[in-house]
């Protein structure tokens, strides 16, 4: 029940399926205390009575205003004027009024004419974005409303007053309350509701008019039967629409016949690339669009409204050793940069292997948008309709990166060189992401680039920008600043010559080698990029991500008797830091079947469980590992003796701040770590008891503080991917190494990991892939 102070009296005048619907509405949240309404359908006006929608009839529209505080136009949108007109001298001084017509323009144009200057500023128009084909008060309902949204059009003199109260109304029935000025709501509206109704009803009636109409109708498919569902709808309100906005009607008509004209012609010369082109934007662009709206993921449900709360819930049971073999879903840097290079080269690239992540696919949706033809995903595969490296197109709208950083400092590279203006936008975590790492190189070779606060996102890219080459030290190991300034160098003028002051991972390299691109040396720590040379599309395998992997090595390594075979794993050298920390703490890891896929060395890992040992790590070997950090804390964390991780301060800007945030995942289930600037101290409690040892005073005892009596432990993952599938390994290992005094207690306790819809960004199959090694966990949403 909503505090909304009722009216006293509300007339609806026109009591048709939103007139009566509103009267329904009115009456089952307690609006107002009597409705009052008029209609000229006076059987509509009986029933309604009979059926106690309404109180009282009136046998005007004059004689319903004359006693009501509130009015409600709900007559055909060509009716308005008339109805103004006969009501103008009856309304009460202190009575709001409010029409429900689908165009606005027409209403207030008439209103401003007849009303008095005090009626007109308590004159709301609004529309609400609700309705249904059946028309009439006999197909009224009282939840036609609710969950929907409601467009108010104010003007610059309205009443505050009496639009924070109408807006309070509509919020009482549980609608969204939207603002737009008149104009821009007949413009949005004629495109996307009037436009469609006429394309229903015209598809349906230019069928009706073939001969084999009967057939069409007997055999009428889902196609047809979606498409023209609301060419069911009210014929004389449709036309009354249509004709109160006619000009904003006609002009998006106009469009849409020329795209139409579009397809006939491509279909007409075969042009497949146009085909493919306008339909793959179409399709893709119905869900990105929804997805930026709501902000939720490329791979969440699409008539999902809301952005999905994912948690994890483990509860503390025994685990068991995991063994057998698995895939890794594919790389996350290699799935990028093939998107990346594709777009820009000449001919085809074909993916297989293609990581469906969100990012990816954030990188996939902003080349589309650029205007390049990209086909799939599909089961990792992906076909990339290269344009060359002068043939992206502008796109219409900001690109929307959602969660991925390697998409935005990449794409600033790559769009620096273009001769036309971008904007980069991306979710709250992206765009507290430092972009001036990449700015600063850009500009030095003359881009032209802006940012909030000169730091973050959205940035602002102007094309037209000659860029010139340039020689650039990176202060950071970064592969992102390295790619973005190798990308833009493939655009600028001389050499482009980046100089690296320790590893980062080469993929853009080896993938710019792989495409054929003839301008690209390597001289040790230094590379150099010459523009002039072209891209020549190739097929890829993306390799299983060696950064998903290091969850399950770490996993496989603490639960004692564990045997696992990950197959297929990318061992780029600049990338298998995990490895080498791993074995430096004794882990037992041995690589397979080694081998060269596509220009990436690629093996399959054999881990088995081992006791691992505290080690320290030094800052050399960070950027090879910098993405594994988290579950390296966990490994430490459950290692003989105390680990030293040191030079770890670009930690604290990805996704989250992660020494502090997995430093506080571990606090929280019992291990003690110290945090500084630039460093950690993990104090391990050892890796369990049961096969590693007979000492059962190492075993963890979680402080009894932290274990509330609703029998719930929270971590918080700040959103962070890779500090929610940490924290899982986390507790699975926990759940095998813990002692609590009492075991009803234990089987009563869960531990519950918050905010993990972003596993989805790098690791869609995660959950999946546990279950397979026969580990389980609840997944709520929110
Ligand atoms: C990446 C580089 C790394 C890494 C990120 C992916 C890449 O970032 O953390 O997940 O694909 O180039 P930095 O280059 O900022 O270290």
């Amino acid at each position: 029940m909503s505090n909304f102070l009722p009216f006293r009296c509300v007339a609806i005048i026109g009591l048709g399926l939103i007139g009566g619907s509103l009267a329904k509405t009115i009456r089952r949240y307690r609006l107002a205390k009597s409705v009052v309404a008029y209609d000229q359908d006076t059987a509509a006006l009986d029933m309604a009575l009979q059926s106690k929608i309404i109180d009282q009839r009136a046998a005007s529209a004059a004689m319903a205003t004359v006693q009501a505080d509130f009015i409600v136009l709900a007559t055909p949108v060509q009716t308005m004027t008339v109805v103004l007109q006969e009501i103008a001298t009856t309304i009460r001084p202190d009575a709001l009024l409010i029409d429900v017509g689908s165009v606005k323009t027409q209403v207030i144009t008439a209103a401003s004419q007849i009303l008095l200057p005090d009626v007109f500023k308590r004159f709301i128009p609004c529309h609400p974005i609700a309705g249904a084909e059946k028309s009439g008060v006999m197909a009224a309902r009282d939840d036609l409303f609710a969950q929907h949204k409601m467009i108010l059009t104010p003007l610059a003199g309205t009443d505050q007053a009496a639009l924070y109260r109408i807006t309070q109304f509509w919020e009482a029935m549980g609608m969204q309350v939207l603002r737009l000025t008149a104009e821009q709501h007949d413009k949005i509206l004629a495109m996307t509701s009037h436009l469609p109704h006429l394309l229903a009803f015209s598809l349906v009636h230019s069928l009706v008019e073939t001969e084999e109409s009967l057939d069409v109708f007997r055999y009428a498919a889902g196609g047809f039967a979606d498409f023209t569902r609301i060419a069911a709808s009210d014929p004389r309100m449709w036309h009354d629409i249509f004709l109160a906005n006619k000009s904003e009607v006609l002009r998006a008509l106009a469009w849409f016949r020329e795209d139409l004209n579009d397809f006939a012609q491509a279909i007409e010369h075969e042009d497949s690339a146009s085909m493919l082109s306008a339909m793959a934007e179409a399709r893709s662009a119905r869900q990105y669009f929804a997805h930026r709206l709501t902000q939720t993921g490329f791979t969440m449900q699409q008539n999902s409204a809301k952005p999905q709360m994912i948690h994890y819930a483990i509860d503390l049971a025994s685990t068991i050793k995991i063994s057998g073999t698995i895939q890794v879903p594919g790389d996350k840097s290699i799935s990028h940069r093939a998107i990346m290079l594709g777009a820009v080269s000449t001919g085809r690239t074909e993916i297989t292997g293609f990581l469906e992540g969100e990012d990816n696919l954030a990188t996939l949706q902003a080349f589309r948008l650029l205007g390049v033809v990209i086909e799939g995903p599909n089961q990792g595969k992906v076909v990339v309709h290269g344009v060359g490296l002068h043939g992206l197109k502008p796109a219409r709208d900001a690109l929307y990166l959602g969660n991925s950083g390697t998409s935005m400092r990449l794409l600033c590279g790559l769009l620096a060189g273009q001769l036309f203006d971008s904007i980069l936008t991306g979710d709250a975590s992206l765009s507290k992401r430092p972009m001036a790492r990449v700015m600063v190189p850009l500009r030095q070779m003359g881009a032209k680039i802006r940012a909030r606060g000169d730091q973050f996102a959205p940035v602002h890219i102007q094309g037209r920008q000659s860029l010139k080459g340039t020689s650039y030290t990176l202060p950071i190991a970064s592969a992102q600043v390295k790619s973005c300034i190798l990308l833009a160098g493939l655009y600028a003028q001389g050499e482009t010559r980046v100089i690296e002051t320790g590893i980062s991972r080469d993929h853009t390299e080896r993938m710019l080698q792989g495409f054929g691109y003839k301008g690209l040396q390597q001289e040790g720590q230094q590379i150099c990029i010459h523009s002039g040379y072209t891209l020549q599309g190739q097929p890829i395998q993306v390799p299983g991500d060696i950064s998903s992997a290091a969850f399950f090595l770490v996993l496989a390594s603490l639960l004692p008797g564990s045997d696992l075979l990950l197959e297929g794993v990318g061992v780029n050298p600049t990338r298998t830091g995990i490895m080498d920390i791993l074995q430096q703490m004794g882990a037992d890891i041995t690589l397979l079947h080694a081998r060269s896929v596509t220009g990436e060395p690629v093996a399959d890992i054999q881990v088995k469980a081992a006791c691992l040992q505290a080690v320290t790590i030094h800052h050399d070997l960070v950027p090879r590992a910098i993405d594994e950090f988290p579950v390296i804390f966990v490994a430490a964390a459950f290692a003989e003796g105390v680990t030293h991780i040191q030079g770890i301060k670009e930690l604290r800007y990805k996704e989250s701040d992660r020494i502090r945030v997995m430093g506080q995942a571990l606090t929280q289930l019992g291990i003690r770590i110290e945090e500084q600037e630039d460093a950690v101290t993990i104090y391990g409690i050892g890796c369990g008891t049961d096969l590693h040892s007979t000492n059962h005073s190492k075993s963890l005892m979680l402080p009894t503080k932290a274990i509330p009596s609703s029998g719930a432990l929270y971590i918080e993952t700040q959103g962070d991917h890779r500090i929610a599938m940490a924290s899982v390994i986390a507790v699975f290992v926990l759940n095998h190494v813990i002692r609590i005094e009492s075991p009803a207690k234990k089987s009563a306790m869960k531990i519950i990991i918050r905010d993990c819809a972003n596993v989805a960004t790098s690791f869609p199959g995660f959950v999946d892939l546990l279950k397979q090694l026969g580990l389980t966990m609840q997944v709520i949403t929110e």
